[in-house]
């Protein structure tokens, strides 16, 4: 019987690598995504052309409750299990410290943040019933040391992510595996608005000289949901090239 993964913010970047990557490996794919039906739709199509796997689209706000349950309910109803949960979706909304509003504050958190944990939640019920299940949480390395002094709400919401990740593999264990990627400056639409200049600047800090492709994350994520990486638990992954942003 194949597996199935779950991937939130599947429709581009590191969420669309990762979802090729499993489909790679066999594994039946769903692909959560909030609004850009054509991106998902035709990755879909690209998955179901090239791999031998059954694809479902599911497009839910992850920090919406309701939706969440219902988009887990479909999930199971269709494959009857999820075995791998990844949690990738994110945003990233970049001002100066007195640009900072409540609003964009919270927004952020509510999807980095609280759309894991209702993902998980729901998820886990399922999880639990058949003991077994991994988890992959799609953090930073802004989540662990400070780079850049206009994501201050995104490092907050990936830093907690990080604690999220420590105690949810505490209190899933024996049986669900949790961890985290951490990765640094990757080549997705997440830095498109990027200043020329500032990706030149950061690419010199990167020992490798370069941001990563999306591809090279996927790659880490999926190890670390798969069984050769069955005594790895409650990590912390830094993607990232090697990095010195002193
Ligand atoms: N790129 C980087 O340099 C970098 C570095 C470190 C960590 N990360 C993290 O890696 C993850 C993926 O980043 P990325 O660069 O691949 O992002 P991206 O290219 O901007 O794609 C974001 C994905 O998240 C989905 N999404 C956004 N809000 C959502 C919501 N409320 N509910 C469900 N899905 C939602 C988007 O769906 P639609 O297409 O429908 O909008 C899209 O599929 C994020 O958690 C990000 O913080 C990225």
């Amino acid at each position: 019987m194949k597996k199935t993964v779950l991937i939130t913010g599947a429709s581009r970047g590191i969420g669309k690598a990762t979802a090729i990557e499993f489909a790679k490996k066999g594994y039946n794919v769903v692909i959560n995504y909030v609004s850009n039906d054509d991106a998902a739709s035709n990755l879909k199509s690209f998955i179901v052309e090239n791999y031998d796997v059954d694809v479902m689209l599911c497009k839910c706000d992850v920090s919406c409750e309701e939706d969440v349950k219902k988009m887990v309910s479909d999930i199971i109803n269709n494959f009857g299990h999820i075995d791998v949960l990844v949690n990738n979706a994110g945003i990233a909304i970049d001002t100066t410290f007195e640009d900072k509003t409540v609003e964009n504050f919270r927004k952020i958190l509510d999807v980095n943040l609280i759309g894991s944990f209702l993902v998980s939640k729901e998820v886990c019920k399922h999880m639990l019933v058949n003991k077994k299940g991994s988890i992959v949480n799609v953090a930073s390395t802004n989540g662990i040391d400070t780079y850049y002094p206009y994501a201050l709400d995104y490092d907050a919401s990936k830093a907690a992510l990080i604690s999220f990740t420590h105690n949810l593999s505490l209190q899933l264990s024996p049986y669900i595996r949790v961890n985290a990627v951490a990765p640094g400056w990757t080549n997705t639409e997440q830095i498109k608005e990027m200043d020329k200049d500032l990706i030149k600047d950061e690419s010199e800090k990167i020992y490798l000289k370069r941001f990563a492709k999306p591809e090279e994350i996927a790659k880490a994520i999926y190890f670390l949901a798969s069984d050769d990486a069955s005594y790895i638990n409650n990590e912390v992954l830094r993607v990232d090239g090697g990095c010195n942003h002193a």
